[in-house]
């Protein structure tokens, strides 16, 4: 059976772009077709500036928005990934396997640390090797498929070149591992600076629709998106930006196509108020479940107990062998 595996980082409240990017994909076909895990990376989120509250926070909130958007704890396997220590014990032999140079050349280190020194902040060390744990996540568990959105694809094709290294070095122990992108909404963009990412992090927030934001909230926001000075609404992602996330986003949310989804609105007032009313409708039963879901915090500690005891499982007997293939005496 395919073995799919994929995560989420606590760095934030949760937005339409994992959504859309990721975790519905994950919902609504990978856990059917497939023997899933789903993680909420928490280590990851240790990678710049944090505070251990809001982290607790944050990696609790993200576990609970699993279950409310459809992870079913008895289809597919959802854990937090600092409960499971076979990451850590991997991502050290993958250390020894990956160059400075190949990790330095990695866009999303770039962008991170420059922002981190502009705020004036140092670059923690573990964000240079990010990647490395990352590929840990994914091969101890021999995924064949790592549904992700697309600023994940070369973090992805690092996995797979670390793979295949040292499988040639210390023989076969590792799946070669594929990342899967969704057909439309693959990157969501900044409502307000359409042309970065809608990240957890942007300054204001303001372009940003957070999976717990209130209609009202969701409607604001997607009314002020920017859009251009032009009037007629066309998909074309280089000269209308802004339109063309909304498209996008309003494509993604009912089914539909872009490019076909630009001839049937006459404004981008119109464009708008479709885009909200999509948007509303698609949160609005996960925000519900969430709300349900918070009220009984046993339960989630029980699905995350269970899930870390089967991730366990499965990751020990392939970390223990890349241990004994690499040279290091058994235990
Ligand atoms: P992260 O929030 O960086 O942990 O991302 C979790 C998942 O959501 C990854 O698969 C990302 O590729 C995906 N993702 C994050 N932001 C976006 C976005 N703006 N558009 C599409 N996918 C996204
Ligand atoms: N780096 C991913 C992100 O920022 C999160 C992540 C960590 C991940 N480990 C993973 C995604 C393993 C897929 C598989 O989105």
């Amino acid at each position: 059976m395919t073995r799919i595996f994929s995560g989420v980082k606590p760095t934030g409240h949760l937005t339409l772009g994992n959504y859309l990017g990721a975790i519905r994909r994950w919902v609504e076909v990978d856990q059917h077709r497939a023997d899933a895990l789903f993680c909420v990376v928490d280590l990851h989120a240790l990678t710049v500036e944090h505070d251990p509250a809001r982290l607790r926070r944050l990696s609790r909130q993200a576990a609970t928005l699993l279950l409310a958007a459809g992870l079913d704890p008895e289809r597919c396997t959802v854990f937090v990934q600092s409960q499971v220590d076979e990451h850590t014990r991997l991502a050290y032999l993958l250390e020894c396997t990956a160059s400075d140079g190949e990790l330095r050349r990695m866009i999303q280190y770039k962008e991170k640390a420059e922002a981190a020194r502009r705020s004036g902040d140092g670059v923690r060390l573990s964000l240079l090797t990010y990647p490395v744990l990352m590929a840990a996540d994914i091969l101890a568990y021999g995924a064949d498929e790592v549904p992700v959105g697309d600023d994940q694809a070369q973090h992805v094709e690092l996995t797979r070149d670390l793979a295949v290294r040292f499988n040639q070095r210390y023989g076969h122990t590792f799946t070669v591992p594929k990342a899967t992108h969704p057909r439309v909404a693959a990157r969501i963009m900044d409502l307000q600076d359409p042309l970065s990412k809608m990240g957890k992090s942007h300054e204001s927030g303001a372009g940003i629709v957070y999976l717990l934001d209130d209609p009202d909230q969701v409607r604001r926001k997607v009314m002020r998106a920017v859009t251009d000075s032009g009037t007629s609404v066309v998909y074309d992602r280089e000269v209308s930006p802004g339109v063309a996330n909304l498209l996008e986003i309003l494509a993604a949310c009912s089914g539909g196509d872009p490019e076909e989804l630009a001839g049937v609105y006459e404004s981008y007032g119109a464009l708008k108020r479709a885009v909200a009313d999509a948007v509303v409708e698609l949160l609005r039963p996960v925000r519900e479940r969430h709300a349900e879901l918070a009220a009984d915090p046993g339960y989630l500690d029980e699905v995350l107990r269970k899930g870390a005891g089967r991730a366990g499982e499965l990751a020990r007997p392939r970390v223990d062998a890349a241990y004994a293939a690499i040279g290091l005496l058994p235990g």
